[in-house]
């Protein structure tokens, strides 16, 4: 048989067995379609975003490298730190951060995000999303554009008295 009747045959039986199952189940006394849960509100579906490289769906803030430093050395610092080299040793460290530039074709490429992260939104999102790893979400969106500045300027992505390379739009 061809794939396409395969696939013909596969979908008549998909579709006989729910039937049976929908005459099933009405015939024991349930609802064709289960009223569960509730309908998700704009509220509920704000936490769920994705912040592409131009920038569309930033939160408004601001943050400085200076601001930045001291978020680093509070909360990123104890698992990535102090020169942003990582801490892999210790078992839950995180991953270096900085340098590797020029390795990635090599027999041991370094992967940071100075050397492969190809956009600071991916860096703002991903750090207002998921760090700190012990309490993600716990950082205000201007403690994030501080943090990321600071990155990106130890990173010498961006100068550091640039300050704010992922200034949110409203
Ligand atoms: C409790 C330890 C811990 C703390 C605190 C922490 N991180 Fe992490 N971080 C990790 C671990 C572990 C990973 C690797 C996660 C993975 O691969 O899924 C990671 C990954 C990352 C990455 C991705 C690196 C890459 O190249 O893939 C970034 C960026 C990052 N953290 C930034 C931060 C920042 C900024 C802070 C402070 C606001 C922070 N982290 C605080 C443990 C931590």
């Amino acid at each position: 048989m061809s794939t396409r009747k395969h696939l013909v045959a596969l979908f008549a039986v998909l579709a006989l067995t729910q039937a049976l199952a929908q005459t099933a189940s009405a015939q024991q006394g349930y609802p064709a379609r289960l009223d569960l849960g509730t309908a998700a509100t704009p509220q509920d579906l704000a936490q769920f975003y994705s912040i592409p490289p131009d920038g569309r769906g930033l939160p408004p803030g601001k943050g400085s490298y200076a601001e930045g430093q001291k978020v680093y050395a509070d909360s990123c610092a104890v698992c990535h730190g102090d020169k942003l080299q990582g801490i892999p040793a210790t078992g839950i460290g995180g991953d270096r951060l900085i340098g590797g530039r020029g390795t990635l074709a090599s027999e041991a490429p370094v992967k940071t995000i100075e050397s492969y992260w190809p956009y600071a939104t991916t860096v703002f999102d991903y750090v207002k999303r998921s760090m700190p790893l012990n309490a993600p979400g716990s950082l205000t969106d201007d403690q994030v554009y501080g943090v990321v500045a600071y990155i990106l300027g130890e990173a010498n992505i961006v100068p550091k008295n640039a300050a704010r390379p992922a200034q949110g739009r409203a």
